[in-house]
């Protein structure tokens, strides 16, 4: 059985007093969740929420990480850098940073690369346009974004890989993929997994779907067999919201 996992995307939203009570509110819960719970709050709240969460199960992950291990990159983060403050996961991929950051497969694989090796999780983020997808290709999209920049991974290193499955036509539009849209995706993904890497690796990859999920759709969402949870954005945002989702499924 696959573990569910609800992580908050923050983006780069909060002043650090709200991330701090943000974070407050949801560890305060903590002890009914039935789930793993994540917070992905910008760089400079990192080392602060982890104090602010000692003693709870809430993981903490990065929203970004350099491409290059160390040097002079001037305003970048390495995943060394977090590993070196004990940050587990680290997003990679996320269409924003595709889009406005014209991160390449190239840049994303050895992003994945370097998350790895320096022991850090990473959620990949994967998923077509509105374009994309009404002209029919939405798997084929993902499918490339998979073989470019996961499908080199060893057996053991795609095993320490989160898919986080994210519409673009779906973030922060309030259009959410159906329940049934978000499965066959899902279903996608996972039979091409098992077709690299064999079936039971594949069985075991977390995959999370990403895109307006809301506490009304949330439990519907997360009712698929290969939805194992999301990455949630707005929503992650207000606590009573988060919660709401975190104890939905
Ligand atoms: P929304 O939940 O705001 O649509 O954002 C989803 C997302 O991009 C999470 O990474």
């Amino acid at each position: 059985m696959r573990k569910k996992v609800i992580a908050g995307n923050w983006k780069m939203n909060l002043t650090f007093a709200e991330a701090q009570r943000l974070a407050a509110s949801i560890k305060e819960d903590a002890g009914s969740y039935k789930h793993d719970v994540m917070l992905c709050p910008p760089f400079p709240y990192l080392t602060g929420l982890s104090q602010e969460l000692q003693g709870s199960t809430i993981a903490l992950g990065a929203q970004n990480c350099a491409d290059r291990e160390n040097g002079a990159f001037t305003g970048e983060v390495s995943a060394a850098m977090l590993a070196s403050i004990s940050i587990p996961y680290v997003i990679i991929g996320h269409s924003e940073r595709r889009m406005y950051y014209h991160e390449s497969h190239e840049v994303l694989k050895d992003k994945v690369g370097i998350a790895l090796s320096n022991g850090l999780k990473p959620i990949f983020c994967c998923g077509e346009t509105k374009e994309i997808r009404l002209a029919e290709n939405a798997e084929l999209h993902v499918d490339k974004q998979l073989d470019d920049s996961l499908f080199h991974l060893s057996d053991d290193d795609i095993q320490r890989v989160i898919i986080a499955y994210e519409p673009v036509w779906a973030i922060g539009t309030g259009l959410t993929a159906t329940a049934q849209q978000a499965q066959d995706m899902h279903k996608f993904i996972r039979a091409r997994l098992s077709g690299r890497y064999g079936a039971p690796i594949a069985e075991r990859i977390i995959i999370l779907y990403g895109g307006s999920v809301k506490p009304d759709n949330a439990a519907e969402l997360f009712s698929q067999p290969d939805v194992d949870g999301g990455l949630i954005g707005g929503a992650s945002l207000k606590a009573e919201d988060f919660k709401a989702i975190i104890k939905s499924i």
